[in-house]
């Protein structure tokens, strides 16, 4: 198992992360929205409203009291598999200046858990092919393809 270092913090997502920078480390992933504290707790409160289906894992640095790397899960509900649980991992970011430290591995290793210890069957996620490597090493494999169709 990858270790954090002792000026790193691994914890969920609390109310008010916002102050600790969870939307610009987002951003290396896509643009993000300003949001005013009110707004952000209120999509926490949102996913929360959502018993056993939305976790987010964020990494903090001790030091500053900011956060430097993300990741989310949700918990898909089936019918088929024995009413099994598939977990989808979405939005993993690490902050630029701390990337390669592994970092993401740790939020990774974090999620999977998360997504075992629900029940899940298995974890699944998109990715672009440069990060296929990455996932790789987090012992994700290649299946399929991703369609999408924008709105
Ligand atoms: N190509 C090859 N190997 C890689 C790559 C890559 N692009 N990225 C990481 N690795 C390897 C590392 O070298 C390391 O290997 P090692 O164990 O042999 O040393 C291993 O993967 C673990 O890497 P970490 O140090 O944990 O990677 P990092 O903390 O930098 O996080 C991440 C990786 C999340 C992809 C980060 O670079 C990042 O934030 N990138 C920009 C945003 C992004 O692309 N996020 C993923 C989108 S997909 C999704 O969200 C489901």
């Amino acid at each position: 198992k990858a270790k954090l270092g002792d000026d790193l913090h691994l914890r969920p997502l609390a109310r008010t992360d916002l102050q600790r920078n969870h939307l610009a480390v987002l951003s290396v992933l896509t643009s993000t929205p300003n949001l005013t504290p009110a707004q952000y707790s209120q999509a926490f409160d949102t996913l929360r409203s959502c018993p056993n289906t939305y976790y987010t894992v964020v990494i903090v640095a001790k030091a500053t009291d900011s956060i430097v790397g993300v990741g989310s899960i949700f918990m898909e509900q089936k019918f088929t598999r024995n009413l099994g649980r598939v977990g989808h991992i979405e939005d993993i970011a690490v902050d630029k200046n701390v990337q390669g430290r592994k970092l993401g591995l740790r939020v990774i290793e974090a999620l999977t858990g998360i997504s075992e210890s629900m029940g899940c069957y298995k974890t699944i996620l998109n990715c672009s092919d440069h990060n296929i490597p990455f996932y790789e090493k987090c012992g994700f494999e290649k299946k399929e393809n991703e369609m999408a169709r924008y709105h």
